[in-house]
């Protein structure tokens, strides 16, 4: 009943719903490509047909199904910042639900938020087996809006329908039909659905029913406790908090009064700025997929994928090819860099079977699609070939230069450098319009994003084909221009310079980075760089012409001169022994005698002062990358600092952030630490510019 091909199917706005007629059965087809959102045309159009079928005196039961690749997977999002129109869709699903001829919903596909919404006031469901089935309305820091905090507990009972709404997470068909929030599984769901209206069936409003609801006691104690624990659940606020609220209610209260709490909620949590921010990345995240050089490029499809270098990085992306089912080589150097390598891949692979997140037998199978090698010429038939060798420009163009060799025609050459120059790289392979500087985040198999670096004459094919891979490894794609460190390592060398300066002038790790981790970062920034270590970016500064009327803190540098790597040295920022961690006292008494030598009198940084500096480093830096066209647009860079960073995605991203703030007050703040320290800080002309025409940085994407 999936139809993939309906991905390619063109976006059609004229007549999204249709109603046919057949054998008494009327049959309401939704046909809303992409993913048939429940935008106000097919509202109105599901609204029409439902009237016209129900008058039909020969109507003896209405099917409402969807045409495509999905049954709607949700309100339309587009439309959350427009004035509403009717029929808002709560009103839909009541009239739905009271129709009063039986109407049943055949399910495929994606059926999320407002689709499984419009499904519950159906009265009947039947689904396809590959169906996913959720209400990921919390993802947008909002919550059910037409009654499916009422209806869910209705059809699934109290903790189940929590479950559901508070993580947002779908569940599979036979899931759904075992908790009750489906009625069967068909693999031909609107004939199931056909055959049973034929048969013959009563109405039943979900809304009536309470048989789930009989634990009341059970339930509101489960409430308390989950109410209790608010304060440690990290999603977006006001939502979490306003779906216990709406869950209540569903116990507690008649079906329209906890419909009213419902709306009330509805209208607090799309006008919260967490929920602003989580709309913002969904749209941007898919705005930045659209790289210019797909129009028109073909793009070879990724079914194999070759590996040159099996440490960290190397293995973390051989992991997430292997995951995507991709057939994997990698090349390691002789038994011991191969042994090595593997041991690497196999003990991530059993992480992943330990945490759940793969089966047994998935894992397995990956195995058997791995090539481990120290034969560069087994590279030879791999779609994309990626250079993930240590962060030195030598070693890396000699390996390049190898790929180059013995890669097929055609084949893309890539990089994961995190910080050398491309054009440099590029030249070595022999081959630069088939480059790329593909970066993956550590762990790349679970960190989403990967910058694609693209230079004026790549080749669009080039391009294309390694998008592919990103989407097929289930990344985010974001365009960088292919400059040295892209755009997050660019941002990032910023930041980190920032943050040195105020460990120079008085403040410690620990204190920057528990600052930092209460602005939200999951990690503060010197923990990240004690697990990347220390020596990834040492030899790009160290080659990275200075500019002597700016400031340079060489802390790091004697750290790694010192063999202070980060973790895989045990010791850093902090000491790691036996999986503690603690802070290196070396290094603390280390920067006392830095800061007396250079006549630094050590000040105190307030949290507040740590994470405003931080801040204002990154919007400063992105606004340069804007400038300098490094980056496409600054809704890019919000999607890249949160996906390759984990810049805390209820803000939004540094620029949305920024525009929430104003860009003049962000150019006050940035004019007040200029005047502190001009070795430091200097405001990007973008900065200024948008400040003083009172502009944003959404006016520029
Ligand atoms: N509204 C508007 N557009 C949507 C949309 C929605 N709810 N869901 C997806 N789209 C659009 C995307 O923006 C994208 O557009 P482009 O082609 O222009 O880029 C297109 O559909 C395809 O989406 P994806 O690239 O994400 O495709 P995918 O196959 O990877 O994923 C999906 C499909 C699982 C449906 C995913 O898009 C998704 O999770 N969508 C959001 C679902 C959601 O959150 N629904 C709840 C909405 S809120 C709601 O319904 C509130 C309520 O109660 C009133």
């Amino acid at each position: 009943m999936d139809d993939p091909a309906g991905k390619s199917e063109p976006r059609r706005a004229k007549n999204p719903v249709r109603l046919e007629r057949s054998g008494g059965i009327a049959t309401i087809v939704i046909d809303n490509p992409p993913v048939n959102a429940l935008g106000t045309a097919v509202r109105q159009g599901i609204f029409v047909a439902l009237d016209l079928a129900e008058a039909d005196e020969s109507t003896k039961a209405i099917l409402i199904a969807a045409n495509g690749r999905t049954f709607p997977a949700g309100a339309d999002i587009t439309e959350f910042d427009q004035p509403a129109q009717p029929p808002e869709l709560g009103k839909l699903c009541d009239r739905i639900e009271a129709c009063s001829k039986p109407v049943l919903a055949a399910l495929h596909g994606t059926v999320l938020g407002g689709g499984l919404e419009v499904a519950m006031s159906a009265h009947y469901r039947i689904a396809a087996p590959s169906t996913k089935l959720g209400l990921p309305e919390v993802k947008l820091g909002i919550l059910p809006g037409a009654g499916g905090t009422q209806r869910t507990p209705r059809l699934v009972g109290i903790e189940h329908a929590y479950g559901l709404i508070q993580s947002g997470t779908p569940i599979s068909a036979s899931r759904a039909l075992s908790i009750g929030l489906i009625d069967a599984v068909d693999e031909d769901p609107r004939g199931a659905a056909r055959a049973l209206a034929e048969s013959g069936m009563d109405v039943r409003r979900t809304q009536d029913n309470r048989s789930k609801l009989s634990n009341a006691h059970e339930d509101m104690v489960l409430l308390q406790e989950l109410r209790a624990g608010l304060d440690q659940m990290p999603g977006p606020q006001p939502a979490t908090a306003r779906i216990i609220d709406c869950v209540e209610g569903a116990l507690l209260l008649p079906f329209e009064i906890g419909c009213a709490r419902e709306r009330d909620a509805f209208a607090e949590c799309v006008a919260s700025r967490d929920s602003q921010a989580l709309r913002h990345l969904f749209l941007s995240t898919r705005k930045a997929a659209k790289f210019p050089e797909l129009q028109g490029a073909t793009a070879n499809t990724p079914e194999q994928v070759a590996i040159v270098g099996g440490g960290l990085m190397g293995a973390g992306i051989a992991l997430a090819c292997l995951r995507a089912g991709i057939a994997t080589t990698v090349v390691e150097d002789g038994e011991a860099g191969v042994t090595a390598a593997l041991d690497r891949i196999g003990a991530a692979l059993q992480r992943s079977i330990a945490k759940g997140t793969l089966s047994e037998d998935a894992g397995a199978h990956a195995l058997t699609q791995l090539n481990l090698t120290s034969r560069i010429t087994d590279i030879s038939t791999a779609d994309i070939v990626v250079e993930t060798v240590s962060e030195d420009l030598n070693a890396k163009r000699v390996v390049l230069e190898q790929i180059g060799r013995h890669a097929k025609d055609g084949a893309v050459i890539a990089t994961n450098s995190s910080y050398l120059d491309p054009a440099a790289l590029a030249e070595a392979t022999g081959r630069p319009n088939h480059f790329v500087n593909i970066h993956f985040f550590a762990p790349a198999q679970i960190m989403p994003l990967v910058e694609i670096g693209v230079a004026p004459d790549t080749h669009p094919t080039a391009v294309a084909t390694t998008h592919a891979l990103a989407k097929k490894l289930r990344k985010t794609p974001v365009r960088s221009a292919a400059t040295p460190g892209l755009i997050v390592n660019r941002i990032l060398m910023r930041l980190r310079l920032v943050a040195d300066a105020m460990l120079e002038d008085g403040a410690t790790p620990k204190q920057i980075d528990q600052a930092m981790r209460g602005f939200g970062f999951p990690l503060g920034p010197y923990e990240v760089l004690d697990r990347s270590g220390l020596d990834i970016s040492y030899t790009a500064r160290q080659r990275q012409p200075r500019d002597a009327s700016q400031r340079y803190v060489d802390i790091g540098d004697i750290m790694v001169n010192r063999g202070w790597l980060g973790r895989k040295a045990g010791r850093g920022y902090y000491i790691y022994d036996e999986d503690r961690e603690r802070p290196n006292t070396d290094l603390l008494a280390m920067l006392d005698e830095l800061r007396a030598q250079r006549g630094i009198v050590p000040r105190r940084f307030k949290n507040q002062e740590i994470r405003d500096r931080i801040f204002l480093a990154i919007v400063n830096e992105a606004a340069v990358l804007l400038e300098q066209g490094v980056a496409s647009r600054p809704s890019d860079i919000d999607v890249a600092l949160v996906c390759g960073l984990a810049y805390p995605d209820k803000r939004g991203g540094p620029l949305h952030e920024a525009d929430h703030d104003t860009l003049f007050a962000i150019a006050q703040r940035i004019e007040a630490l200029e005047a502190e320290d001009t070795t430091l800080w200097r405001m990007a002309p973008l900065v200024k510019r948008l400040a003083r025409e009172r502009g944003k940085f959404s006016d520029l994407n």
